[in-house]
């Protein structure tokens, strides 16, 4: 292996020293997943793996991760995977949010959250409680970021598209927690990427990357209440994108480093304290690093930082408008449940659990956490409960997962040969039925929603595959 940019290979070089070669020719990362315990649990994926005969390891830190070896199926092709029950996730990237540690019922922010392996894994831990505000810059990995989460079925999510630096002046002391997973060179994953990041890396990168991570920590810092945990995170092994970003933080900022519980004494490095003759704060070896020759996971730092006094309120800037969130008794959202409950025969009491964002199409319900709501930006909350089409209000495959056996009517039921014909193109030829919109049945499970007109059946897909049963 060669690197073909002289500048990146004399960076890495200089910082790796004696590493250099094993970091090049260290084995990539295997495949690994996450259950998704809003949806199902370890036992049952490990039974289904079982089933279809795909080998696994359990995840070295993370009850909830697995290690697939052959991902030969694949399992993205699989029910499980379309019904949310588990994600994709890196070996080193389960780790972050371990550290962050997140619990129900608390406010939390993911600062970078697309393409959402993250986002899912907090809002698992969270136990779909509380409140879980994600926001991305993007526009196209903002769409992946709504369909993982809209996959994973979570009712405490909120999600806005700002830039992440202003945050902490729109919402200052807001948060319990923020994850920042912050934009990076991504260096620490090159072993398995090293035409891609071969291709645009150079120190001018690297440095204004630094940059925008520094905002994003800054801005992360004012929006998290005092005693707030702050976890900064990157797949970078470069330490201009990390110790010396939190060196500078912890000289400017009321912010201490604290050891990482979970995570810490197992073979994982610890952060540096020195660099090119640089002595950093000693504190900065509580920071975890893993490299992808010495535990066979992508390198990543990992450090957990705790508020400990307020940060200056600018008082002359304008912080976030909220608007109200209705509650099932609401007179709009009120008229829609009685039609969903009447055309799919779904109990109101179970729907007047939850509060709800009705706009003229699209209805989104969300837990009883969000009595408010972020106006800026904000794109998408909870499940997209139904939308409407020719005065009709059609379920969506997610409110389809969510709402499972509550849904009593209009269902229809596919075999086991016509199930895989329908997820290969999206649609299939069905004569035997009277159009209009259904419930998918398989296997005694509700799993989607589908429409049947001019005797085409058809599911909403991110992509057509063929599917594994
Ligand atoms: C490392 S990725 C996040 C991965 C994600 N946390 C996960 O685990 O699935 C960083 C993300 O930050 C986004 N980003 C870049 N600049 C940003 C900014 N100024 N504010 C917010 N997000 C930003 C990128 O578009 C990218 O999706």
């Amino acid at each position: 292996m060669k690197i073909t940019n002289p500048e990146l290979a004399n960076y890495l070089q200089t910082t790796l020293k004696n590493q250099y070669q094993s970091f090049l020719f260290a084995k990539p990362e295997p495949a690994s997943i996450r259950v998704n315990t809003i949806k199902s649990n370890l036992n049952s994926l490990k039974q289904q793996l079982e089933n279809w005969e795909v080998p696994w390891q359990p995840h070295p830190v993370n009850p909830n991760g697995l290690i697939i070896e052959n991902d030969f199926l694949p399992l993205s092709h699989s029910l499980p995977f379309f019904k949310g029950e588990f994600n994709y996730q890196g070996v080193a990237s389960q780790l972050p949010v371990l550290a962050l540690d997140p619990q129900p019922g608390e406010t939390i922010l993911d600062m970078a959250a697309s393409p959402g392996s993250k986002s899912t894994q907090i809002a698992a831990l969270m136990k779909n409680k509380g409140r879980l505000v994600l926001n991305e810059v993007s526009t196209r990995r903002l769409r992946v970021l709504i369909v993982t989460t809209l996959r994973s079925g979570g009712i405490n999510d909120a999600t806005m598209r700002l830039s992440g630096q202003r945050i902490g002046t729109l919402l200052p002391g807001f948060f319990d927690r923020v994850l920042v997973d912050a934009p990076c060179s991504a260096l620490g994953t090159l072993p398995s990427h090293l035409d891609e990041i071969s291709s645009w890396w150079s120190i001018k990168t690297m440095n204004s990357l630094a940059n925008l991570q520094y905002f994003l920590l800054v801005s992360a810092i004012k929006a998290t209440k005092v005693n707030g945990i702050i976890v900064y995170s990157t797949c970078s092994i470069s330490p201009e994108e990390n110790e010396i970003i939190i060196n500078k933080i912890l000289k400017e900022y009321p912010v201490e480093i604290e050891k990482i519980p979970i995570i810490s004494g197992r073979e994982f490095q610890n952060g540096l304290i020195s660099y090119n003759n640089k002595q950093f704060n000693p504190d900065l070896k509580k920071a975890i690093r893993t490299y992808p020759q010495k535990s066979q996971m992508e390198g990543f730092f990992i450090v957990r930082l705790r508020k400990i006094a307020a940060t200056k309120i600018h008082p002359t800037k304008k912080t976030m408008d909220f608007s109200p969130v209705a509650q099932a008794n609401n007179s709009n959202v009120a008229d829609v449940l009685k039609h969903l409950s009447k055309r799919w025969g779904i109990d109101l009491d179970y729907l007047s659990q939850f509060n709800y964002l009705i706009g003229k199409k699209r209805i989104w319900l969300i837990n009883k956490d969000w009595q408010e709501i972020p106006q800026l930006e904000f794109n998408k909350a909870g499940i997209l409960l139904a939308e409407k089409k020719y005065q009709e209000w059609r379920l969506t495959n997610s409110s389809v997962q969510f709402l499972k056996d509550n849904i009593t009517r209009s269902i229809l039921e596919l075999n086991k040969e016509e199930i895989p014909a329908l997820f290969k193109t999206g649609v299939f030829e069905k004569t035997d039925q009277a159009p209009g919109y259904y419930v998918l049945k398989f296997e005694n499970e509700l799993i989607g929603s589908v429409s049947l007109f001019n005797g085409k059946l058809k599911i909403r897909l991110p992509h057509s595959f063929d599917l594994v049963l």
